[in-house]
């Protein structure tokens, strides 16, 4: 069964190390995705603690952002040496900051240098290399201009790409708005799957539930989705079942939120910060009738800073 059949995006303070054990207790599939890492962070600024993850991640990708072929070799090597199972590349953040860095989705107009990338990076590491991209930039609508950069892109060998299925707007759009406004063209992700049906095609943006990811996987081999899973993540506890067709034993809420109290209380006594863990939990009662009050408790507990002791208080507004 291919890896990438449901993958979680990659989502800068979201699907951080503890979202991520969080997001394996629901389901033993799906391919996790690091938060962006730029390699100026690493290279020059003494930013290792990063690419830390947990032992249980796998498979996990981290993603970096970069535009400099040496930097990112460098970098996929250290993420090789740590473990990860797959380096990915940016092709698709639009925001100012990256624009003035020369890297994300502005390297859509840059294919050569892309591949340029993407061959130093293959050659510095035996894991795959993959890259996360829009279907274009500002006013490039065509299907042309897609089809251009994936075959540019993948002379150098490498399979999987993972497209979010709308165009980046350099000027004029904030991040929040390039991932609303600009129109979701999966018929272009389709397309693409059929022209190159060697290529491993991942689609993203927009996708809200298990339904449509299976609709979609009628077309492309693998869905990326992200708002919709940290919103609901109860939403990914039949992934095992439907798509992976693997036998895995289904945990309710309440062991999922047993075993998440227990790793926050480790990793705290390890010195990470209880409030950017907990925040993880607020989807989890997504549709129940708890569910306001379960968000005002995590709350609680997060200005209280104290979970130890008032462990029971949630876990008796979940079921
Ligand atoms: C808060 C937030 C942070 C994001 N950070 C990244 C990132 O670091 N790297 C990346 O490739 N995409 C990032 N994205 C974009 C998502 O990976 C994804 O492409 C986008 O949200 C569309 O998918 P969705 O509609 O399922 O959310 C981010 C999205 C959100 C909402």
């Amino acid at each position: 069964m291919n890896k990438h059949r449901v993958c979680v995006a990659p989502m800068m303070q979201y699907t951080d190390l503890h979202d991520r054990f969080f997001l394996r207790l629901i389901s033993k599939n799906i391919f996790l995705y690091t938060e962006m890492i730029s390699t100026g962070s690493i290279i020059f600024g003494n930013c290792l603690y990063q690419f830390d993850f947990n032992k249980e991640e796998h498979p996990v990708a981290v993603q970096l952002g970069g535009s400099n072929p040496n930097h990112l070799s460098e970098c996929s090597k250290i993420a090789e040496d740590y473990g990860y199972d797959e380096v990915n590349l940016n092709v698709g953040c639009p925001s100012e900051r990256v624009q003035k860095g020369k890297f994300g989705a502005c390297l859509m107009l840059e294919p050569n240098l892309v591949a340029e990338c993407v061959t130093k990076m293959s050659q510095a590491v035996s894991i795959p290399i993959t890259v996360k991209c829009r279907l274009g930039i500002d006013n490039n609508n065509e299907y042309e201009f897609l089809e251009n950069f994936i075959n540019i892109v993948k002379v150098t060998g490498i399979k999987t790409f993972v497209i979010h299925a709308r165009n980046g707007i350099l000027k004029g759009l904030s991040p929040r708005q390039n991932r609303n406004i600009p129109p979701l063209k999966y018929d272009y992700v389709y397309r693409l799957k059929r022209d190159n049906p060697d290529l491993n095609i991942i689609i993203n943006g927009g996708i809200k539930n298990l339904d449509e990811s299976i609709n979609h996987l009628k077309y492309v081999d693998g869905v990326m989705i992200g708002r919709a899973s940290y919103d609901n993540p109860f939403m990914l506890s039949n992934v095992d079942e439907v798509i992976y067709k693997t036998q895995t034993v289904k945990k309710d809420k309440l062991e999922i939120l047993n075993e998440y109290i227990d790793y926050i209380l480790v990793m705290e006594k390890k010195g990470y910060d209880l409030s950017r863990m907990l925040k993880h939990l607020f989807g989890l009662s997504k549709g129940d009738k708890n569910a306001k009050l379960f968000r005002k408790r995590v709350h609680e507990i997060m200005l209280a800073g104290n979970l130890k002791d008032n462990r029971n208080k949630l876990i008796e507004l979940i079921n």
